[in-house]
């Protein structure tokens, strides 16, 4: 499985679910519902929305109308999204590149969302996002609601004596160049925070892991040979070393456990 393929993102979506902050999530929707006219329709703008997990995840029965304006680079991915969607949703699909931030579809919108991605972005793309939201918000308040943003920690049992320096390696990887310059990886949510709080909005924070069990397995499996591909080429991990990390790994995903860290944000114009 590629790093964004379908079948990826259909594979941790029951676990990305599981481990959204309930409350950021509720006290998202309220934003989008609040202050919005009768009859009119909030737009969401889902950057790097990918099949629309963002959308499933924030669409509730009882919900007004809202539209979903679907950004990403993969054509194949935002296909499916409007093939599951176009019927029950108004989806304006939208193919770009978010590292052109000037030229987002971003006015009109009163809820920007993105699920895991601020990782692979860069402080200055964060930077220019907050500016951007700042000046849209004086003419139309308009919230972030980012969940998902890996924090750099990975627990697993039964511990293998490579745990820390597979991490270590691993988060290296994060911190490479995803399209966007040097990646905030680990950093993500606290950046994410510290800079929607300087331009002035009000930012609310939670933790949300992903918790795998042996229900997880197939999850789990393709985690494990993931993060195996990313540190391969590092040069303080052993082929050997890790070969035997992923035999072990392999055959403990029924009945070992898996706790990586993330953050969700949810920031607010004041
Ligand atoms: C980890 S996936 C998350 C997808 C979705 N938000 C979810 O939670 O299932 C990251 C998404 O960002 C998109 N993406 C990555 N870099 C991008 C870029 N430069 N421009 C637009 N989309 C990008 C990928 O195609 C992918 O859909």
């Amino acid at each position: 499985m590629s790093g964004f393929s379908i079948d990826w993102l259909d594979l941790r979506e029951a676990a990305d679910r599981r481990a959204r902050d309930k409350a950021l999530r509720d006290q998202a929707i309220e934003w989008l519902e609040a202050g919005v006219a009768p009859h009119q329709n909030p737009v969401v703008v889902d950057l790097g929305a990918g099949t629309g997990s963002t959308l499933r995840a924030l669409t509730s029965p009882e919900q007004q109308p809202l539209t979903w304006r679907l950004v990403d680079n993969d054509a194949a991915l935002l296909d499916e999204a409007e093939r599951r969607h176009g019927e029950t949703h108004r989806i304006e699909p939208c193919k770009a590149d978010l590292a052109l931030l000037t030229s987002l579809p971003l006015e009109g919108a009163r809820l920007i969302t993105a699920s895991a991605l601020f990782d692979l972005v860069s402080e200055d793309f964060l930077d220019a996002l907050a500016t951007k939201l700042k000046a849209l918000s004086q003419q139309h308040p308009v919230g972030l609601y980012a969940a998902l943003n890996y924090d750099g920690t990975t627990h697993w049992t039964p511990h293998h004596p490579l745990d820390d320096a597979v991490l270590a390696a691993f988060n290296q990887d994060q911190r490479t160049d995803k399209g966007f310059g040097p990646a905030l990886g680990p950093d993500s949510g606290a950046v994410l925070q510290r800079l929607f709080t300087q331009v002035g909005f009000k930012v609310y924070s939670a933790s949300s892991p992903w918790v795998l069990d042996g229900a997880d397995q197939a999850m789990v499996t393709e985690l494990i040979t993931g993060i195996a591909g990313a540190v391969a080429d590092n040069p303080d991990i052993e082929a050997s070393e890790l070969e035997d990390w992923v035999q072990f790994r392999l055959s403990n995903v029924s009945t070992g456990t898996c706790t990586v860290g993330h953050t969700d944000v949810l920031a607010l114009p004041a």
